[in-house]
């Protein structure tokens, strides 16, 4: 099977030919190889391994049976991952240690299906048969990555040349289909290509024709192929995102009826020569050839070392390098662009999602707060989005369109011709169920715009009209929810259910009722009506019920500066009602608040299960946060052991998110206006929510002059509330301020302290001047001056980062989220004159109580 007497890549050819079939030439080279093993052994012996002899185990001959099993194959390594190869044929690296090409088994964690693969891994050519752990292998072609096989599944080259994999169970799984051709054996080449060739070296089969979703340099696309993207890096099931060659030029696609396509590099020829089009990939450019004209180049960065190109599940083509510094492959360069910019990539944002300079959020209505579209994951917004009710045909009279402004789509190729008005455009797509999308292009007038359906919405991009010169609008089909119609329909039963019973009780007693009651009963129903329930949107519970599960009000949990707290049960979950004292909103008012709070659903910001408006009182009904407030545990009220830096880093970093979900995310812009330990709750797992939009104004996304009166409370409010510039920028502010007590274990103002020390915020100027931040780290930490010395320090910078008294100055909450995830760094230059202003409010009232001012509004949620 090894052909040991191969001594270098540049003699491999001479060494194809299959000796059993030479009988006469047996003797000589059996003589050469002893003499050889002979020098070698020599070698070992008074050299160092350096100078050993390389190995080589590229080639591979018939009628030989391999196991997928770590014991049966001897070039078998397992990689810190958690991924494993089981080389068959490996090639010896062009240096004495690198990245070099093997064919075999390869599985990726949890290492319990295999692929027959071409990979690259890091070997060792002195060490002859191991290959060493550094360097994960990159998989670059493989046979059966649709279905693969398990342990103890085995690869054939057979007698009559056929590569074939079958799997444990003896099912067949793939096949070369090269066999009666007269293949002479199996070879690994030094670019990667596993060849089976014949008695006169000619190639009979290669990988280099059936590429899977890597290119190698020297390989070429022909026309015809594609590169199609695994799933993701650990799933090896295909994706819908392909690149294939035509004719005219490279093109790349998302798999839909038709397909979308969101890349085109066309080149123009005539139509006259037979040549097949093709794209070579060298070292320095990707060419493409078309009708033997001069190629089409999209330039790449010279090679230092091996590269390879992959297409990925976002969309993708990246060019990876080995680099010998590193250890490791790094991306260096994405070698397709989209116009105008990575948002055009059907994958940008997922389904449904929609692209903002890199930022992904689902569609929503303006003006309302009724969604049709949720986060498929809550944590990770580029997983895209998904209908909260599935489109049905059966129901095409429900379907309504969902209007995005100065939004657009990468794929423009499917215009419908017959709609150049908006208005035309629109009802094509109603009229036509499997259209899932329009998007108009406004023309110079009325009826020159443009139309173009999908069948399925990926990404779209928000636009900028002015710097692209066109306006472009995309309205998305959703389905009204059957349940919404149909309790519509009940209700306009219940309504007149309800009316004729009340005109049967009037004429039946009419000497009973009293006007009065009368009135109130009507008034009771009307306002029934005015709040329809919504999908997805918060319970409305009648004032009993609350009593029953809150067992008469009997656990408080906490006081606010509006009401109390109380532990309850619904059903199975526990939950948080607080119960409003001196409600002076209206019935209506109060809905509206409700609504808008019931709507925002983040999984850092604490949800609203519920409410009850019956008479004067008002309920809310919170999801239970078993760890109560932050507060407690930073101030060591519980006489809690002090949290681990990790734990505190995870809590700031999902008040951060909250934030900026809040800040950016929505819609409609929410300022919080009340950030403060005491409003930051924890669960179980002392994950972070967001507590109290009771202080939330909207603030309308153009405006920022919005809020006149003085909000918040004293310690964490920004300089700027003095002057009423206020914008969102107050929560960064105060952020900044939970950061730094979250760090220093201690309250902003604290007057139980020294006096030079009561606030924190003097503290942190006078340290950071004298810079020795160090100081003020909470004392109690067991960990953070010990281990995590340095990150503690950029998180302090972080906070004076958002502490600085120009709002202007201070990072968005975006901005924040980046630098706690490590992609972006603290500005350099910042001002240290933190915040006089707070001297002067807290001077102005008693630092020491924290109620909030009586000015704000009635709703806030649970202590
Ligand atoms: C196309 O053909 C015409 C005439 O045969 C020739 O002049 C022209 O250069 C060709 N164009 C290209 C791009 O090859
Ligand atoms: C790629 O080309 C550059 C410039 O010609 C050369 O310096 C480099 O060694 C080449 N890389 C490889 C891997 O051949
Ligand atoms: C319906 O819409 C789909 C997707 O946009 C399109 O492919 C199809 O041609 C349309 N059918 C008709 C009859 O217009
Ligand atoms: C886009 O629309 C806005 C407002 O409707 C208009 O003022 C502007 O001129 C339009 N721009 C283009 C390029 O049509």
């Amino acid at each position: 099977m090894v052909r040991p007497f191969c001594r270098s890549p540049h003699q491999l050819h001479h060494c194809h030919a299959d000796i059993s079939s030479h009988p006469s030439t047996m003797l000589p080279a059996n003589f050469f190889f002893f003499i050889l093993v002979i020098v070698i052994i020599a070698l070992a012996t008074i050299a160092p391994p350096v100078s050993a002899e390389r190995y080589d185990y590229s080639t591979a001959n018939l009628s030989t049976r391999w196991v997928n099993n770590a014991a049966a194959l001897q070039h078998s390594v397992g990689y810190s991952d958690g991924s494993a190869v089981r080389a068959i044929v490996l090639r010896s690296p062009k240096t004495f240690y690198g990245p070099s090409y093997a064919a075999g088994f390869f599985c990726s964690p949890p290492c319990d299906a295999f692929l027959f693969a071409v990979y690259i891994v890091y070997t060792n050519s002195g060490a002859g048969i191991t290959m060493t752990t550094t360097g994960i292998p990159q998989v670059v072609w493989s046979a059966n990555r649709a279905r693969p096989v398990r342990e103890n599944a085995t690869l054939e080259l057979t007698y009559n040349g056929n590569l074939v994999l079958s799997d444990a169970d003896g099912s067949l799984v793939w096949s070369s289909g090269s066999s009666g051709r007269s293949v002479a054996g199996m070879e690994i080449t030094d670019t990667g290509n596993l060849v089976l060739f014949d008695q006169r070296n000619v190639t009979v089969w290669q990988s280099f024709d059936h590429p899977t979703d890597t290119l190698l340099p020297g390989q070429s696309l022909m026309e015809g192929m594609k590169l199609r993207a695994n799933s993701t890096t650990t799933n090896s099931t295909e994706n819908r995102v392909y690149m294939a060659v035509q004719p005219d030029g490279l093109f790349a696609y998302v798999e839909s009826t038709p397909p979308q396509l969101y890349y085109s590099h066309s080149v123009n020829t005539n139509k006259s020569g037979k040549d097949p089009t093709k794209v070579t990939f060298t070292n320095g450019s990707l060419s493409i050839f078309v009708q033997s004209t001069q190629p089409s180049n999209i330039s790449l960065p010279q090679a230092s070392s091996t590269q390879y190109m992959r297409l990925e599940f976002d969309g993708h083509l990246r060019l990876y390098e080995w680099s010998n510094t590193g250890a490791k492959w790094t991306v260096v360069s994405d070698v397709i662009k989209v116009f105008p910019d990575d948002c055009a990539f059907p994958m940008a944002c997922g389904k449904y999602g929609i692209c903002t300079g890199g930022q992904c959020t689902c569609p929503l209505q303006s003006n309302s707060s009724l969604s049709y579209f949720k986060p498929v994951d809550e944590r990770k917004a580029n997983l895209g989005c998904s209908p909260l009710t599935p489109i049905s045909c059966q129901e095409m009279r429900s379907h309504q369109l969902l209007a995005l402004t100065d939004a657009s789509y990468f794929d423009v190729s499917h215009t419908i011709l017959n709609a150049t008005n908006r208005d035309d455009c629109k009802q094509s797509c109603l009229k036509n169920c499997s259209c899932r999308a329009v998007m108009f292009r406004y023309g110079q007038n009325d009826s020159d715009g443009t139309c173009f359906s999908v069948s399925e919405v990926f990404s779209l991009q928000t636009i900028q009209p002015e710097a692209l010169h066109y306006n472009s609008s995309a309205y998305l089909k959703v389905q009204l929810s059957p349940s919404a119609s149909a309790s519509t329909a009940n209700k306009t039963k219940a309504i007149l259910g309800a009316t004729i019973s009340a005109i049967l009780i009037l004429v039946l007693a009419i000497t009973v009722i009293t006007l009065y009651v009368q009135r109130r009963k009507y008034q009771e129903i009307d306002e029934e009506i005015d709040f329809e329930p919504l999908p997805g949107m918060p319970v409305r519970f009648s004032y009993e019920k609350l009593r029953e599960c809150t067992k008469d009000f009997s656990k408080k949990l906490g006081e606010g500066g509006f009401g109390s707290v109380f532990e309850g049960e619904i059903g199975e979950e526990r939950v948080a009602v607080k119960r409003l004292e001196s409600a002076k909103q209206g019935k209506k008012e109060f809905l509206a608040e409700v609504e808008t709070i019931g709507s925002i659903e983040h999984i850092n910001l604490v949800r609203l299960i519920g409410f009850c408006a019956e008479k004067s009182n008002r309920l809310l009904v919170y999801e239970y946060m078993p760890r109560g407030s932050l507060d407690r545990w930073i101030y060591y009220r519980y006489n809690n052991d002090p949290l681990d830096w990790c734990t505190r880093c995870r809590i700031i970093m999902d008040i951060a998110k909250g934030l900026c979900y809040l800040h950016e995310e929505c819609r409609r812009k929410i300022a919080h206006l009340d950030i403060k330990p005491q409003n930051i709750l924890l669960d179980e797992k002392f994950n972070a929510k967001l507590a109290d939009f009771g202080l939330s104004k909207l603030i309308d996304r153009d405006q920022s002059k919005v809020v006149t009166v003085m909000r918040g409370t004293p310690g964490y409010l920004a300089p700027e509330w003095l002057t009423s510039q206020i914008t969102e920028k107050v929560d960064v502010y105060s952020f900044g301020v939970v950061l730094l007590e979250i760090i220093c274990g201690r309250k902003n103002i604290d007057i139980s302290q020294p006096e030079e020390s009561v606030q924190l915020i003097n503290l942190l100027r006078e340290k950071a001047k004298d810079n020795v931040l160090i100081d003020i780290i909470d004392k109690k930490s067991t960990d953070m001056v010990s281990h995590h010395q340095e990150e503690v320090i950029k998180m302090l910078k972080l906070a004076m980062w958002c502490l600085q008294n120009e709002s202007s100055r201070r990072p968005s909450m975006s901005m924040v989220v980046k630098v706690l995830e490590g992609a972006v760094s603290v500005e350099n230059c910042l001002d240290y004159s933190f915040a006089n202003a707070n001297s002067v409010i807290s001077a102005q009232d008693n630092p020491s109580t924290y109620s909030a001012p009586p000015s704000a509004s009635i709703l806030s949620g649970p202590r």
